[in-house]
């Protein structure tokens, strides 16, 4: 025994490509995985990970037909799948919906929300069949309340939710394991298109900063990992405590500040 907790395990991530999916590759991959990426773009990222730890399949998780491909190859090259993580998303179009695109907004809840459902009806039957099975999704902090600007995207990963907490009670007696991260903002590719309001939003964040990808993918992990054997349907807000407040100003900025009495 190694100690690893995903030695010899068979990850599937979806969106490994890029950011938080590929981070979290990296890290299964260091623990012990063996790991299947589905993404859209190219396979940049497993020159760097190593062929023999990883393959790569070219894919849209918003495709039912490739989902399912993607999955019965994993199964096909490993035998088994042990853990999914679906984590690939596509980013939003600040506007409100009278201004919305209507084939962006299908488009979007199609590939944020309808993909799990494309995924999980391949995936857990697979995992019924092994006995065991873990499903990690990526959500977000969107799920968890309404967000100025983001109707399809704030209503995609609310569904995810869920969807992800129907599913794990569903299963829970088949030893299948559904759970979410929610991140708040983090630094990736998805979010360069803030540009300066950045600063607008890392101000917004009690700890004043956007989350690592690595802090986040360390959640993934520990959801994914035996750690968290008696969780399911549950939605780990990981997040530097942005969900906390209530949403109300932050009057500390204009009163006087206390002096410690130390
Ligand atoms: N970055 C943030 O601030 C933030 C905050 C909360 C939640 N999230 C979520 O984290 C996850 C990862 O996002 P990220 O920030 O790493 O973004 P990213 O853009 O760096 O990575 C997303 C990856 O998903 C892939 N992808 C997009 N659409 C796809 C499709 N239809 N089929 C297959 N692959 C597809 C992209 O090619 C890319 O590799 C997403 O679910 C996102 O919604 C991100």
């Amino acid at each position: 025994m190694s100690g690893l907790r995903f030695e010899d395990k068979i990850v599937l991530v979806t969106g490994g490509s890029s950011g938080l999916g590929a981070e979290a590759s990296r890290q299964f991959i260091d623990e012990g995985a063996r790991i299947f990426v589905m993404d859209l773009a190219e396979k940049g990222i497993l020159g760097r990970l190593g062929e023999e730890k990883a393959t790569f399949f070219q894919g849209n998780v918003g495709k039912p037909e490739d989902c399912e491909t993607a999955i019965r190859t994993c199964i096909d090259k490993y035998g088994r799948l042990d853990i999914l993580f679906h984590n690939a998303a596509q980013p939003t179009p600040m506007t409100t919906v009278p201004f919305h695109d209507l084939a962006k907004f299908q488009e979007i809840i199609n590939t944020n929300l309808c993909s799990l459902f494309y995924l999980a009806r391949i995936a857990i039957p697979q995992m019924q069949k092994q006995g065991k099975g873990v499903i990690v999704v990526t959500a977000s902090t969107s799920a968890l309340g309404g967000e100025y600007g983001m109707a399809s995207y704030a209503a995609s990963k609310a569904g995810l939710l869920n969807l992800m907490r129907t599913m794990a009670i569903d299963h829970a007696r088949d030893n299948v394991r559904i759970n979410a991260i929610c991140p708040g903002y983090m630094p990736t590719p998805m979010t360069e298109g803030l540009g300066d309001l950045i600063n607008v939003v890392q101000e917004s964040i009690p700890q004043g900063r956007g989350g690592d990808p690595k802090e986040v993918a360390r959640a993934a992990l520990f959801l994914a990992s035996e750690d968290a054997s008696y969780m399911t349907g549950h939605a780990l807000v990981v997040d530097g405590g942005w969900s906390a407040h209530s949403g109300a100003p932050n009057l500390l900025k204009y009163v006087p500040q206390q002096v410690s009495r130390q």
